[in-house]
């Protein structure tokens, strides 16, 4: 009686896991029970955009009005801390689109405290930088004319 396995909350998990495991990341980016430890109670999707409200975000073309707002943002809330090709209080961000996905990105700029404290590569970040970065209350408006400029960045090849 007292050690009747969870099988229903098992298999919630299990079934989330797949739901999860075909929205989108390829077989190598999923988690693996490997992986567990403190990622564990992370999904397949949470490690590889992030977590919080950034659910969808749909990329084309480079739209110039739109990255546009994303400059003046990025001048008046970012600029202070952060430039493009090289680290200053937080990391450099011209690649920044090359190496995250555009989901991770916008999370990171939205829900920067949740990030940093429960993400493994927000906390890694963070053990790098030492200064947590703030929120900077933007809406999601914001940050995907953020994302726009980010991705109009050329970064420095060395
Ligand atoms: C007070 C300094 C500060 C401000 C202001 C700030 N950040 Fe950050 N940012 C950081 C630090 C430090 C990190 C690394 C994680 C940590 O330690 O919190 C970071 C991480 C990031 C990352 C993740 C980078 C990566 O390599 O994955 C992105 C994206 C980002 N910031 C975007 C922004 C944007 C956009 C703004 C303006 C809306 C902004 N940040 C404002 C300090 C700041």
């Amino acid at each position: 009686m007292r050690n009747r396995p969870h099988i229903p909350a098992l298999t919630a998990t299990l079934v989330l896991f797949l739901i999860v495991g075909c929205g989108g990341a390829s077989d190598s980016e999923q988690a693996t029970p490997d992986q567990a430890g403190d990622q564990s109670s992370l999904t397949a999707d949470q490690i590889e955009n992030g977590i919080g409200p950034a659910v969808e975000v749909n990329l084309g073309p480079i739209d110039e009005a739109m990255a546009a707002k994303g400059e003046a943002i990025f001048t008046s809330k970012c600029a202070a801390c952060h430039k493009m090709d090289k680290r200053y209080v937080g990391p450099p961000l011209a690649d920044v689109t090359k190496r995250r996905s555009a989901r991770f990105i916008m999370n990171m700029m939205l829900n920067p405290d949740q990030m940093i404290r429960e993400h493994p590569t927000g906390k890694e970040m963070f053990a790098t930088y030492m200064t947590p970065m703030p929120s900077q209350n933007l809406t999601e408006e914001d940050a995907r004319h953020l994302l726009e400029y980010l991705r109009t960045q050329v970064p420095v090849v060395e």
